[in-house]
Protein backbone atom coordinates (compact mmCIF):
# COMPACT_ATOMS: atom_id res chain seq x y z
CA UNK A 1 0.00 0.00 0.00
CA UNK A 2 0.97 3.46 -0.63
CA UNK A 3 2.69 5.15 2.11
CA UNK A 4 2.26 8.44 3.38
CA UNK A 5 4.76 11.36 3.38
CA UNK A 6 5.35 10.98 6.92
CA UNK A 7 5.81 7.01 6.46
CA UNK A 8 3.44 5.58 8.69
CA UNK A 9 1.03 2.88 7.10
CA UNK A 10 -2.08 3.27 5.88
CA UNK A 11 -3.83 1.87 8.88
CA UNK A 12 -2.59 4.53 11.43
CA UNK A 13 -3.77 6.89 8.59
CA UNK A 14 -7.32 5.57 8.80
CA UNK A 15 -7.35 5.72 12.32
CA UNK A 16 -6.00 9.44 12.52
CA UNK A 17 -9.00 10.00 10.40
CA UNK A 18 -11.31 8.16 12.52
CA UNK A 19 -10.24 9.92 15.28
CA UNK A 20 -10.74 13.67 13.54
CA UNK A 21 -14.43 12.60 12.54
CA UNK A 22 -15.13 11.01 15.81
CA UNK A 23 -13.52 14.93 17.11
CA UNK A 24 -15.31 16.45 15.09
CA UNK A 25 -18.39 14.86 15.56
CA UNK A 26 -18.20 15.48 19.19
CA UNK A 27 -17.52 19.40 18.20
CA UNK A 28 -20.98 19.33 16.46
CA UNK A 29 -22.69 17.89 19.67
CA UNK A 30 -21.09 20.04 21.79
CA UNK A 31 -22.30 23.06 19.25
CA UNK A 32 -25.95 21.54 19.45
CA UNK A 33 -26.06 21.20 23.10
CA UNK A 34 -24.87 24.44 23.47
CA UNK A 35 -27.32 25.71 20.89
CA UNK A 36 -29.56 24.04 23.08
CA UNK A 37 -28.28 25.66 25.75
CA UNK A 38 -28.71 29.33 24.28
CA UNK A 39 -32.23 28.38 23.19
CA UNK A 40 -33.36 27.24 26.44
CA UNK A 41 -31.68 30.59 27.56
CA UNK A 42 -33.71 32.99 25.30
CA UNK A 43 -36.80 30.65 25.90
CA UNK A 44 -36.21 31.72 29.61
CA UNK A 45 -35.15 35.13 28.42
CA UNK A 46 -38.63 35.73 26.78
CA UNK A 47 -40.99 33.78 29.43
CA UNK A 48 -39.13 36.88 32.17
CA UNK A 49 -40.28 38.91 29.34
CA UNK A 50 -43.76 38.21 28.69
CA UNK A 51 -44.69 37.78 32.11
CA UNK A 52 -43.27 41.17 32.85
CA UNK A 53 -45.15 42.53 30.57
CA UNK A 54 -48.80 40.51 31.54
CA UNK A 55 -49.55 40.41 35.41
CA UNK A 56 -52.97 41.07 35.90
CA UNK A 57 -52.09 41.35 39.84
CA UNK A 58 -49.57 44.29 39.36
CA UNK A 59 -52.30 45.93 36.91
CA UNK A 60 -54.38 45.71 39.68
CA UNK A 61 -51.88 47.10 42.50
CA UNK A 62 -50.60 50.03 40.10
CA UNK A 63 -54.10 51.17 39.86
CA UNK A 64 -54.17 52.32 43.32
CA UNK A 65 -52.49 55.07 44.58
CA UNK A 66 -50.05 55.16 47.25
CA UNK A 67 -50.38 57.03 50.53
CA UNK A 68 -47.84 58.78 50.97
CA UNK A 69 -46.84 59.97 54.90
CA UNK A 70 -44.88 62.72 56.29
CA UNK A 71 -42.50 62.29 58.29
CA UNK A 72 -43.98 63.76 61.72
CA UNK A 73 -46.64 61.70 60.99
CA UNK A 74 -44.37 58.68 61.74
CA UNK A 75 -41.97 60.29 64.36
CA UNK A 76 -45.30 61.13 66.22
CA UNK A 77 -46.98 58.00 66.05
CA UNK A 78 -46.18 56.71 69.46
CA UNK A 79 -44.71 53.87 70.99
CA UNK A 80 -47.28 51.78 72.33
CA UNK A 81 -46.02 49.35 75.15
CA UNK A 82 -47.84 46.56 73.80
CA UNK A 83 -46.71 46.54 70.14
CA UNK A 84 -49.86 47.70 68.56
CA UNK A 85 -47.99 50.67 66.92
CA UNK A 86 -45.98 47.73 65.05
CA UNK A 87 -49.31 45.93 64.12
CA UNK A 88 -50.44 49.19 62.56
CA UNK A 89 -46.97 49.89 61.11
CA UNK A 90 -47.12 46.59 59.24
CA UNK A 91 -50.30 46.54 58.37
CA UNK A 92 -49.97 50.11 56.55
CA UNK A 93 -46.69 48.54 55.07
CA UNK A 94 -48.36 45.68 54.03
CA UNK A 95 -50.81 47.06 52.12
CA UNK A 96 -48.32 50.59 50.43
CA UNK A 97 -45.56 47.99 49.50
CA UNK A 98 -47.67 45.76 46.87
CA UNK A 99 -48.88 49.27 45.31
CA UNK A 100 -45.39 51.22 44.90
CA UNK A 101 -43.94 48.05 43.59
CA UNK A 102 -46.70 48.07 40.94
CA UNK A 103 -45.98 51.26 40.02
CA UNK A 104 -42.61 50.74 39.53
CA UNK A 105 -42.99 47.70 37.59
CA UNK A 106 -45.48 49.57 35.69
CA UNK A 107 -42.88 52.43 35.29
CA UNK A 108 -40.28 49.59 33.53
CA UNK A 109 -42.99 48.80 31.13
CA UNK A 110 -43.57 51.30 29.58
CA UNK A 111 -40.01 51.98 28.32
CA UNK A 112 -39.02 51.38 25.27
CA UNK A 113 -39.12 48.06 24.61
CA UNK A 114 -35.08 47.73 23.65
CA UNK A 115 -34.65 48.40 27.19
CA UNK A 116 -37.17 46.57 28.77
CA UNK A 117 -34.99 43.73 26.86
CA UNK A 118 -31.59 44.86 28.66
CA UNK A 119 -30.96 41.14 30.73
CA UNK A 120 -30.03 43.68 33.68
CA UNK A 121 -32.76 45.42 33.53
CA UNK A 122 -35.12 42.42 33.30
CA UNK A 123 -33.06 40.97 36.62
CA UNK A 124 -33.74 43.76 38.67
CA UNK A 125 -37.88 43.41 37.39
CA UNK A 126 -37.50 39.92 38.29
CA UNK A 127 -36.02 40.52 42.10
CA UNK A 128 -39.16 42.99 42.73
CA UNK A 129 -41.86 40.08 43.99
CA UNK A 130 -44.67 41.79 44.47
CA UNK A 131 -45.10 40.95 48.22
CA UNK A 132 -48.88 40.44 47.82
CA UNK A 133 -48.75 36.86 50.20
CA UNK A 134 -51.75 36.12 51.48
CA UNK A 135 -50.57 36.93 54.81
CA UNK A 136 -53.06 38.34 57.33
CA UNK A 137 -51.46 40.62 59.86
CA UNK A 138 -53.14 40.07 63.02
CA UNK A 139 -50.81 38.54 65.86
CA UNK A 140 -47.16 38.88 65.94
CA UNK A 141 -46.58 35.98 64.73
CA UNK A 142 -47.84 37.25 61.22
CA UNK A 143 -45.91 40.49 61.77
CA UNK A 144 -42.29 38.45 62.25
CA UNK A 145 -43.11 36.50 58.91
CA UNK A 146 -43.88 39.90 56.99
CA UNK A 147 -40.81 41.51 58.89
CA UNK A 148 -38.91 38.70 57.22
CA UNK A 149 -40.30 39.58 53.36
CA UNK A 150 -39.57 42.89 53.98
CA UNK A 151 -35.82 42.15 54.90
CA UNK A 152 -36.10 39.91 52.03
CA UNK A 153 -36.94 42.58 49.33
CA UNK A 154 -34.80 45.00 51.17
CA UNK A 155 -31.35 42.55 50.83
CA UNK A 156 -33.11 41.42 47.21
CA UNK A 157 -32.33 45.21 46.35
CA UNK A 158 -29.58 46.11 47.51
CA UNK A 159 -27.79 46.90 44.31
CA UNK A 160 -30.43 48.04 42.06
CA UNK A 161 -29.04 51.12 41.37
CA UNK A 162 -25.71 50.16 40.25
CA UNK A 163 -27.90 47.62 37.97
CA UNK A 164 -29.74 50.19 36.29
CA UNK A 165 -26.73 52.53 36.32
CA UNK A 166 -25.32 49.24 33.96
CA UNK A 167 -28.55 48.19 32.24
CA UNK A 168 -28.97 51.69 30.42
CA UNK A 169 -25.53 52.31 29.65
CA UNK A 170 -25.44 49.12 27.77
CA UNK A 171 -28.64 50.45 25.76
CA UNK A 172 -28.44 54.18 26.28
CA UNK A 173 -27.18 54.21 22.22
CA UNK A 174 -30.97 53.34 21.04
CA UNK A 175 -32.40 55.85 23.09
CA UNK A 176 -32.81 59.22 21.48
CA UNK A 177 -35.18 61.05 24.10
CA UNK A 178 -32.84 61.78 27.19
CA UNK A 179 -35.69 63.51 28.77
CA UNK A 180 -37.49 59.94 28.94
CA UNK A 181 -34.40 58.56 30.88
CA UNK A 182 -33.97 61.21 33.07
CA UNK A 183 -37.33 60.94 34.30
CA UNK A 184 -37.73 57.32 34.50
CA UNK A 185 -34.38 57.54 36.90
CA UNK A 186 -35.24 60.19 38.59
CA UNK A 187 -38.94 58.54 39.68
CA UNK A 188 -37.98 55.00 40.09
CA UNK A 189 -34.63 55.84 42.20
CA UNK A 190 -36.83 58.53 44.55
CA UNK A 191 -39.70 56.30 44.85
CA UNK A 192 -37.39 52.78 45.97
CA UNK A 193 -36.18 55.42 48.44
CA UNK A 194 -39.09 56.00 49.56
CA UNK A 195 -39.68 52.13 50.20
CA UNK A 196 -37.02 51.44 51.32
CA UNK A 197 -37.33 54.39 54.13
CA UNK A 198 -40.41 52.94 54.82
CA UNK A 199 -39.22 49.28 55.15
CA UNK A 200 -36.43 50.13 57.10
CA UNK A 201 -38.56 52.11 59.33
CA UNK A 202 -40.62 49.39 60.30
CA UNK A 203 -37.93 46.87 60.73
CA UNK A 204 -36.05 49.50 62.74
CA UNK A 205 -39.31 50.18 64.75
CA UNK A 206 -38.54 46.69 66.46
CA UNK A 207 -35.15 48.45 68.29
CA UNK A 208 -35.16 49.80 71.40
CA UNK A 209 -32.80 52.71 70.83
CA UNK A 210 -33.83 55.56 72.78
CA UNK A 211 -32.53 57.99 70.19
CA UNK A 212 -34.66 56.67 67.17
CA UNK A 213 -38.39 56.07 66.32
CA UNK A 214 -37.57 53.73 63.63
CA UNK A 215 -35.32 55.08 60.88
CA UNK A 216 -35.67 58.61 62.38
CA UNK A 217 -33.28 60.17 64.68
CA UNK A 218 -34.19 61.85 67.36
CA UNK A 219 -31.61 64.34 67.55
CA UNK A 220 -29.36 63.63 64.49
CA UNK A 221 -25.85 66.05 64.74
CA UNK A 222 -24.83 67.15 61.18
CA UNK A 223 -21.64 67.30 61.92
CA UNK A 224 -21.60 63.49 63.34
CA UNK A 225 -22.94 62.31 59.94
CA UNK A 226 -20.53 64.14 57.95
CA UNK A 227 -17.31 63.28 59.80
CA UNK A 228 -18.29 59.39 59.37
CA UNK A 229 -18.65 60.14 56.25
CA UNK A 230 -15.55 62.55 55.84
CA UNK A 231 -13.38 59.05 57.08
CA UNK A 232 -14.99 56.79 54.62
CA UNK A 233 -14.25 59.05 51.47
CA UNK A 234 -10.73 60.07 52.95
CA UNK A 235 -10.02 56.42 52.87
CA UNK A 236 -10.95 55.72 49.40
CA UNK A 237 -9.16 59.10 48.27
CA UNK A 238 -5.76 57.51 50.19
CA UNK A 239 -6.54 54.42 48.72
CA UNK A 240 -6.48 55.47 44.97
CA UNK A 241 -4.50 58.51 44.64
CA UNK A 242 -2.03 58.12 47.97
CA UNK A 243 -3.31 60.87 49.93
CA UNK A 244 -6.45 62.80 51.11
CA UNK A 245 -7.10 66.63 51.45
CA UNK A 246 -8.26 67.57 55.15
CA UNK A 247 -11.59 68.15 56.13
CA UNK A 248 -12.79 71.23 58.10
CA UNK A 249 -16.61 71.32 59.45
CA UNK A 250 -17.51 75.09 60.40
CA UNK A 251 -20.69 76.98 61.19
CA UNK A 252 -23.29 75.64 63.51
CA UNK A 253 -21.60 71.79 64.62
CA UNK A 254 -23.33 71.60 67.76
CA UNK A 255 -26.91 71.72 66.03
CA UNK A 256 -28.98 68.80 66.61
CA UNK A 257 -32.08 68.03 65.29
CA UNK A 258 -34.82 65.17 63.94
CA UNK A 259 -33.95 63.61 60.80
CA UNK A 260 -33.34 60.46 58.81
CA UNK A 261 -29.87 59.57 58.27
CA UNK A 262 -30.56 57.20 55.36
CA UNK A 263 -30.80 60.12 52.47
CA UNK A 264 -27.79 61.51 53.71
CA UNK A 265 -25.52 58.46 54.05
CA UNK A 266 -25.95 58.09 50.38
CA UNK A 267 -25.70 62.10 49.12
CA UNK A 268 -22.56 63.18 51.50
CA UNK A 269 -20.09 60.65 50.39
CA UNK A 270 -20.71 61.22 46.81
CA UNK A 271 -20.33 64.70 47.30
CA UNK A 272 -16.86 64.42 49.51
CA UNK A 273 -15.80 61.97 47.17
CA UNK A 274 -16.46 64.23 44.01
CA UNK A 275 -14.71 67.22 46.05
CA UNK A 276 -11.84 65.03 47.14
CA UNK A 277 -11.13 63.65 43.71
CA UNK A 278 -11.34 66.69 42.30
CA UNK A 279 -8.52 68.15 44.78
CA UNK A 280 -6.08 65.42 44.38
CA UNK A 281 -6.71 65.49 40.39
CA UNK A 282 -5.94 69.06 40.00
CA UNK A 283 -2.78 68.47 42.31
CA UNK A 284 -1.33 65.33 40.94
CA UNK A 285 2.18 67.43 40.88
CA UNK A 286 2.09 67.77 44.36
CA UNK A 287 -0.02 65.12 46.02
CA UNK A 288 0.88 65.45 49.55
CA UNK A 289 0.45 69.16 49.70
CA UNK A 290 -3.23 69.74 49.04
CA UNK A 291 -5.92 72.23 50.07
CA UNK A 292 -8.54 71.67 52.38
CA UNK A 293 -12.07 70.57 51.88
CA UNK A 294 -14.15 72.99 53.74
CA UNK A 295 -18.03 71.67 54.61
CA UNK A 296 -20.04 74.66 56.10
CA UNK A 297 -23.36 73.43 58.08
CA UNK A 298 -26.26 76.06 58.77
CA UNK A 299 -29.14 75.11 60.72
CA UNK A 300 -32.40 77.49 60.63
CA UNK A 301 -36.32 76.81 62.03
CA UNK A 302 -37.18 75.63 57.85
CA UNK A 303 -34.23 73.89 56.80
CA UNK A 304 -30.45 73.63 56.84
CA UNK A 305 -27.96 73.45 54.46
CA UNK A 306 -24.96 71.27 53.92
CA UNK A 307 -22.08 73.38 51.72
CA UNK A 308 -18.93 71.38 50.73
CA UNK A 309 -16.10 73.52 49.45
CA UNK A 310 -13.31 72.05 47.60
CA UNK A 311 -10.19 73.84 45.51
CA UNK A 312 -9.94 71.58 43.12
CA UNK A 313 -10.03 73.40 39.88
CA UNK A 314 -13.66 73.87 39.62
CA UNK A 315 -16.04 72.50 36.78
CA UNK A 316 -15.13 73.32 33.23
CA UNK A 317 -17.41 75.90 31.53
CA UNK A 318 -18.05 73.36 28.93
CA UNK A 319 -19.17 70.28 31.08
CA UNK A 320 -21.02 71.95 33.64
CA UNK A 321 -24.73 71.67 32.40
CA UNK A 322 -23.96 68.19 31.78
CA UNK A 323 -22.60 66.98 35.49
CA UNK A 324 -26.28 66.65 36.52
CA UNK A 325 -26.76 64.46 33.23
CA UNK A 326 -26.96 60.43 34.40
CA UNK A 327 -24.26 58.67 33.35
CA UNK A 328 -21.84 61.97 32.73
CA UNK A 329 -18.54 61.49 33.91
CA UNK A 330 -14.76 62.51 33.40
CA UNK A 331 -13.62 59.57 34.81
CA UNK A 332 -12.22 58.00 31.52
CA UNK A 333 -10.67 61.28 30.63
CA UNK A 334 -8.69 61.12 33.72
CA UNK A 335 -7.73 57.60 33.82
CA UNK A 336 -5.82 58.70 30.85
CA UNK A 337 -3.64 61.03 32.40
CA UNK A 338 -0.35 59.66 32.39
CA UNK A 339 0.13 61.32 35.71
CA UNK A 340 -2.78 58.92 37.17
CA UNK A 341 -0.59 55.54 36.55
CA UNK A 342 1.50 57.15 39.07
CA UNK A 343 -1.28 55.93 41.34
CA UNK A 344 -3.33 53.19 41.83
CA UNK A 345 -3.81 52.55 37.53
CA UNK A 346 -6.69 51.36 36.21
CA UNK A 347 -9.25 53.77 38.38
CA UNK A 348 -12.82 53.25 37.16
CA UNK A 349 -12.18 49.29 38.30
CA UNK A 350 -10.54 49.99 41.15
CA UNK A 351 -9.79 47.23 44.03
CA UNK A 352 -13.07 48.31 46.03
CA UNK A 353 -15.80 46.98 43.25
CA UNK A 354 -18.60 47.98 45.50
CA UNK A 355 -17.58 52.00 46.05
CA UNK A 356 -14.89 53.24 43.67
CA UNK A 357 -14.33 56.42 44.04
CA UNK A 358 -16.00 57.72 40.64
CA UNK A 359 -16.87 56.31 37.43
CA UNK A 360 -20.53 56.01 36.72
CA UNK A 361 -21.80 59.65 36.22
CA UNK A 362 -24.82 59.21 38.89
CA UNK A 363 -23.57 60.90 42.37
CA UNK A 364 -24.47 64.33 41.54
CA UNK A 365 -27.82 63.31 39.67
CA UNK A 366 -29.17 60.76 42.33
CA UNK A 367 -28.03 62.77 44.72
CA UNK A 368 -30.31 65.44 43.56
CA UNK A 369 -32.99 63.72 42.96
CA UNK A 370 -33.30 62.58 46.39
CA UNK A 371 -32.66 66.31 48.05
CA UNK A 372 -35.71 67.31 45.59
CA UNK A 373 -37.86 63.97 46.70
CA UNK A 374 -37.19 64.86 50.08
CA UNK A 375 -38.62 68.61 49.47
CA UNK A 376 -34.75 70.29 49.37
CA UNK A 377 -32.38 70.80 46.62
CA UNK A 378 -28.53 70.42 45.36
CA UNK A 379 -26.70 73.36 43.69
CA UNK A 380 -23.20 73.48 42.24
CA UNK A 381 -21.73 76.61 41.84
CA UNK A 382 -18.23 76.44 39.96
CA UNK A 383 -15.64 79.34 40.42
CA UNK A 384 -13.52 78.22 37.52
CA UNK A 385 -9.77 78.17 38.27
CA UNK A 386 -10.55 77.57 41.63
CA UNK A 387 -13.15 75.31 43.05
CA UNK A 388 -16.85 74.33 43.76
CA UNK A 389 -18.94 74.90 45.75
CA UNK A 390 -22.20 72.34 46.28
CA UNK A 391 -25.22 73.45 48.44
CA UNK A 392 -26.93 70.39 49.78
CA UNK A 393 -30.29 71.93 51.17
CA UNK A 394 -33.16 69.63 52.96
CA UNK A 395 -36.16 70.77 55.00
CA UNK A 396 -36.27 69.61 59.06
CA UNK A 397 -39.05 67.51 59.15
CA UNK A 398 -41.34 69.11 61.86
CA UNK A 399 -40.00 72.76 60.54
CA UNK A 400 -42.20 75.99 60.24
CA UNK A 401 -42.37 74.87 56.36
CA UNK A 402 -44.69 72.56 54.98
CA UNK A 403 -42.96 69.07 54.81
CA UNK A 404 -42.13 66.38 52.66
CA UNK A 405 -44.25 63.01 52.37
CA UNK A 406 -42.15 59.89 51.74
N1 LIG B 1 -16.37 69.02 43.14
C1 LIG B 1 -16.15 68.85 41.84
N2 LIG B 1 -15.13 69.49 41.20
C2 LIG B 1 -14.89 69.32 39.88
N3 LIG B 1 -15.62 68.51 39.08
C3 LIG B 1 -16.65 67.85 39.64
C4 LIG B 1 -16.98 67.98 41.03
N4 LIG B 1 -18.05 67.19 41.28
C5 LIG B 1 -18.38 66.61 40.11
N5 LIG B 1 -17.55 66.99 39.12
C6 LIG B 1 -17.61 66.57 37.70
O1 LIG B 1 -18.91 66.10 37.43
C7 LIG B 1 -18.86 64.77 36.89
C8 LIG B 1 -20.10 64.03 37.32
O2 LIG B 1 -20.08 63.80 38.72
P1 LIG B 1 -20.84 62.54 39.33
O3 LIG B 1 -20.56 62.49 40.79
O4 LIG B 1 -22.25 62.60 38.90
O5 LIG B 1 -20.17 61.30 38.57
P2 LIG B 1 -18.75 60.62 38.81
O6 LIG B 1 -18.13 61.15 40.06
O7 LIG B 1 -17.95 60.78 37.57
O8 LIG B 1 -19.15 59.08 38.98
P3 LIG B 1 -19.99 58.45 40.23
O9 LIG B 1 -21.24 57.88 39.66
O10 LIG B 1 -19.09 57.41 40.79
O11 LIG B 1 -20.25 59.57 41.20
C9 LIG B 1 -17.57 64.20 37.40
O12 LIG B 1 -17.08 63.18 36.55
C10 LIG B 1 -16.64 65.43 37.39
O13 LIG B 1 -16.13 65.65 36.11
MG1 LIG C 1 -19.16 61.19 41.89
Amino acid sequence: PPKNASGTGGYRGGDAERRDLRAQAEARFRSTSSMQGFSEMARERSKTVTSFYNQSAIDVSAEKASVRLTLATLLYSGKSPDGHHILSSAKYLHKELPVRIAHRIKGFRSLPFIIGCNPTILQVVRTSKTLTSSLYIQDQDAEAQFCKLVQQLLDDHKDVVTMLAQGFRECRRHIQDEALVRSFLDTTLCSRLGIRMLATHHLALHEDNPDFVGMICRRLSPKKIVEKWVDFAKRLCEHQYGNSPRVRINGHVAARFPFIPLPLDYILPELLKNAMRATMESHLDTPYNVPDVVVTIANNDIDFVIRISDRGGGIPHNILDKVMDYHFSTAEESAQDPRMSNFFNNITNSGNQSSPMHGFGFGLPTSRAYAEYLGGSLSVQSMQGIGTDVYLRLRHIDGKGESFRV
